[in-house]
């Protein structure tokens, strides 16, 4: 067993720019270039361009804005609308998914896969379940889910998924979210020219817009995923740009809805398509992902991934993907200039993510079936349009073990201990293997890639580090992704673990680097710690465990950090949030609001700086615990 390292990634990737560069083809990696050294004031997050006066930056000769505003208080507002756009993001996704659970129908596009789960959340929401029709129920529950975005009173359904202490500070601070678009709302309102200049005020709604996305609009967006598609079981699947087939027509899923990815899927495996893609010259039909849709359909389905974030031109750039199909987030508008110098169709879907350059083929739940096939056959009907000359695909790929949802892991590590943990399904075989030590910790690694840090390699680093210390890795997003090419899902990986966590990744059958899902399921991990804290009876701050995002870099991930921090769970980033120009706002973050909801940001730019730093922090929790 061998891992793939960045160099190969990078040998590979530079092959692929080569026949870029004989096309004429733009990359991320030019335009970098072009963009370095960055804006000075942005990058300190103290310029302001929020009313027409400006736009404002701080300098020492000038310290205040035209309307009198200092440094903290323009990067707080910058933080604050850095943090809406996320949460408004996440929570629209997940709203979307709402949506798409009220269109499911017994003879609709969309069935209710894992009814189960349906029940249990209407049972938890006081919804009655007797005598009802499970897409009555559906309906139901998908119409109460909607309601959470704008109901006038009350706090999220979820937080009292939460153990009541960290309940209970969410009340004290005045944290606990309202209805999810009022919180993005009035986190645009606070942060308007003339409002809230106070890093406190502006920091406290941060946190609050953060909580209405992780247990609001994102563990929606999981939930009712899992009740339509099915909650992820560990499947087999591999990673790398290799897993696309030159012989077939490849299809590539982009984006984060699995509304559409799934009904891809479904229609690329219709026998007629397959049929009809041996007519038009291919051996079959190849469906991978880039991003996190990518993550849904492999651990729902096994479908491989070719990438992640930074890689999703390299799909392209290998000449051999009849179609790239998007929904959004996360998507370069450089994939239309960069299609038109292949044969690639470059489809975007949604309203919401619309593109020059791309074909759009408008996706909604009730057209979906039509929809998809139309997208199949089009990316069919391309695969006669390659130029042979352009095509490379990297021989690279690794195997992967990946659907570990909370459901999954508990189910994996029931009878992993060997005393009188009798409780089955319950986390309480984790919580044996963290006090006994044989595990020491745990790190939920999460976000994206970002050109700051030479791609993947903060993740793949950081993760191999922590397993050869024997904490346990939890991984989603690109994050996961970086170690599934890697190779860290594979189960043979574990013999790069420290000898204990080696023996439970032996015991369960797991990988050490446990696949959890897309950005949007960073909610499965804060229900993880959550039931890791109420099996335990201990909050969830006392608990080894810590988030980190080395490399990421959309305003989704600031959401993330903030309801991740807020959930009591201190968060390392490798990529800071464009607050050093402010000290009181970075003293706030790193520091302050540890006073509030007992954990908070480190922020380090030298990657092995930072692991060294979460180890250090994981053996205080240990030693505050005694354990
Ligand atoms: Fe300048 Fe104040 Fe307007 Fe910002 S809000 S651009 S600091 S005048
Ligand atoms: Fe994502």
């Amino acid at each position: 067993f061998k891992l793939t390292t960045v160099e190969e990634f990078e040998a590979a990737t530079d092959r692929l720019l080569e026949t870029g560069a004989k096309v004429g083809a733009d990359s991320w990696q030019l335009r970098v270039k072009n963009q370095t050294p960055h804006c000075k004031f942005g990058e300190q997050g103290i310029c302001c361009r929020i009313c027409s006066m400006g736009p404002c930056r701080i300098t020492p000769k000038a310290p205040r804005g035209i309307c009198g505003c200092d440094a903290h208080g323009i990067v707080g507002r910058n933080y604050l609308k850095f943090t809406a756009g996320g949460a408004a993001t996440h929570s629209d996704h997940g709203r979307e998914i709402c949506h798409t659970l009220y269109e499911s129908a017994a003879d609709g596009n969309y069935k209710v896969k894992d009814p189960d789960k349906l029940i249990r959340i209407a049972k938890e929401w006081g919804i009655e379940t007797e005598g009802k029709d499970i897409y009555e129920l559906a309906h139901e529950v998908a119409e109460t889910g909607l309601m959470e975005y704008g109901k006038p009173f009350g706090t999220q359904r979820f937080l009292k998924r939460a153990p009541q202490t960290t309940q209970d500070i969410w009340e004290k601070e005045e944290i606990a979210p309202r209805a999810i678009d009022r919180e993005v709302a009035t986190s645009l309102h606070m942060s308007h020219m003339g409002c809230s200049s106070l890093p406190e005020a502006l920091v406290r709604q941060s946190l609050r817009a953060g909580l209405s996305d992780g247990w609001g609009g994102s563990m929606m967006g999981t939930e009712f995923s899992d009740v339509l598609f099915g909650t992820p079981k560990p499947i087999d699947t591999e990673a790398n740009l290799g897993v696309m087939v030159e012989e077939n027509v490849n299809i590539v899923v982009h984006g984060h809805d699995p509304s559409l990815s799934e009904m891809i899927c479904e229609y690329a495996d219709d026998p007629e398509m397959i049929a009809y893609a041996k007519e038009m010259g291919a051996k079959g039909i190849t469906v991978s992902g880039v991003c996190c849709t990518s993550n849904e359909v492999a651990m729902r389905r096994g479908i491989p991934m070719a990438g992640n974030f930074l890689q999703q031109e390299n799909v392209v750039l290998t000449g051999a993907c009849e179609a790239i199909v998007v929904d959004v987030q996360c998507i370069f508008p450089a994939l239309g200039p960069l299609s038109k110098c292949f044969h690639t169709k470059f489809i975007t879907t949604s309203p919401i993510a619309q593109m020059p350059d791309s074909e759009f083929i408008r996706f909604n739940s009730k057209t979906a079936g039509e929809n998809a096939k139309a997208i199949v056959k089009a990316a069919i009907d391309n695969f006669k349009n390659r130029k042979p000359e352009l095509v490379h695909i990297p021989d690279m790929k690794q195997k992967a073990t990946v659907g570990y949802s909370v459901e999954a892991i508990v189910k994996v590590l029931d009878g992993v201990t060997n005393t009188q943990v009798d409780e089955t399904g319950t986390t309480k075989p984790l919580l044996e293997c963290i006090t006994s030590g044989v595990i020491r910790g745990a790190v939920a690694m999460v976000g994206c890639n970002n050109p700051k840090i030479r791609p993947d390699t903060a993740h793949i680093e950081l993760m191999k580090k922590c397993i050869a210390n024997d904490i346990i890795i939890i991984a989603s997003g690109c994050s996961a992704q970086a170690a599934a090419k890697a190779g860290l899902m594979d189960k043979s990986a574990k013999d790069l673990c420290g000898a204990g966590l080696k023996r439970v990744c032996e015991l369960a059958d797991i990988p050490p680097v446990l696949h959890m899902g897309s950005c949007v399921d960073i909610s499965r991990m804060m229900i993880l710690a959550a039931e890791l804290a109420k099996d335990s009876g201990l909050k969830i701050s006392q608990l080894p465990v810590v988030g980190c995002a080395p490399e990421w870099m959309s305003e989704k991930a600031v959401s993330i950090g903030n309801y991740v921090v807020s959930t009591g769970i201190d968060t390392f980033l490798g990529v800071d949030p464009y607050v050093s120009g402010s000290s009181e706002m970075a003293e706030l973050l790193t520091g302050g609001i540890r006073d509030w909801v007992e954990a908070a940001y480190t922020v380090e730019t030298d990657i092995e700086k930072l692991v060294d730093l979460m180890i250090e922090r994981i053996e205080e929790k240990r030693e505050a615990l005694g354990i």
